[in-house]
């Protein structure tokens, strides 16, 4: 299937490792250029060269720095204009909380900073370019990356399952706003993620047998994610074949959530 993505600019904000990384290198595959970002410069760098190994260099630019950092996005947001963008990812997240009820009042905040208010902040500094890739005649899309753990109670840290709540809410108000200016809006929302450096390669690096038998309770599927099953879902999204595809949650996780 052509998905059009050929000579399209994508932001996949947190690429340097990851979700993000697998997205980056799936954009890349469709013959788009990827801005990838991340706050350790080593690490970004060391994704640079991988992918550049994998798909030349060309196509692959860098930003380095805290996205949750206004200036920064303002940095971000100028050093993109002279070339301008026709979709954004936002992927940047994070569900590594304190155990459940003993969040403080600064947790709540780090929280809702990682998941939600970062991202929003990256959507109102992002939004004009994103609106002038419409009216230059290139489609424009905005893909989040949320959770199942938004979806329900299913176990997750509790400020990480409101945080990415409150990011699906956001993304459903945004879709009628942004459709004016012809821009889609959707989120994709991963179950239990196998990738190398991930959560779930430890835990089943340190009891297979547990992770199977959560699997086989949970997951209709009974087994974990590929990282290629999410990074498709959200080129996918961003691609012409969704065309008239906004306001819509993917849920990529086996049929975990199937009760929700
Ligand atoms: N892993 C899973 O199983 C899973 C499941 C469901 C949903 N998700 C969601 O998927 C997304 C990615 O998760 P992940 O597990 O791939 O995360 P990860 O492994 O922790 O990677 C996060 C990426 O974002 C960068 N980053 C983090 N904070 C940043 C900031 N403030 N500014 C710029 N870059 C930043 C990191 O690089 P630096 O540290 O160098 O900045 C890294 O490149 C998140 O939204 C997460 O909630 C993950």
């Amino acid at each position: 299937m052509e998905l059009g993505l050929t000579n399209s600019r994508v932001l996949v904000t947190g690429s340097s490792r990851g979700i993000g990384y697998g997205i980056a290198s799936a954009f890349l595959a469709e013959g788009a250029t990827v801005i990838l970002t991340g706050r350790n410069e080593e690490n970004l760098q060391g994704a640079r060269s991988a992918l550049s190994d994998e798909f030349g260099g060309d196509r692959i630019e860098v930003f380095l720095g805290d996205l949750g950092d206004a200036t920064i996005r303002q940095h971000l947001s100028s050093a993109l204009r002279p070339q301008g963008l026709n979709h954004l990812v936002c992927n940047v997240g994070s569900g590594r909380s304190v155990p459940i009820l003993q969040e403080t009042t600064d947790e709540w905040r780090r929280m809702f900073d990682t998941n939600l208010f970062q991202a929003a902040g990256m959507v109102q500094d992002l939004r004009s370019l994103l609106a002038a890739s419409v009216k230059q005649g290139h489609g424009a899309s905005l893909t989040f990356v949320g959770s199942i753990c938004g979806m329900g109670a299913i176990g997750c840290p509790l400020a990480y399952a409101s945080a990415k709540a409150a990011l699906w809410a956001y993304a459903k108000n945004l879709v009628r706003p942004l459709a004016d200016d012809g821009i889609r809006v959707n989120m994709v929302s991963p179950g239990n993620v196998l990738f190398p450096g991930s959560t779930w390669e430890g835990k089943l690096a340190q009891d297979a047998v547990g992770v199977q038998a959560m699997l086989d309770r949970e997951v209709p599927m009974r087994r974990l994610g590929m990282l290629d099953e999410i990074t498709a879902a959200v080129v996918f999204l961003a691609s012409q074949r969704a065309s008239f595809i906004t306001g819509a949650n993917l849920v990529v996780d086996g049929g975990q959530t199937k009760g929700l």
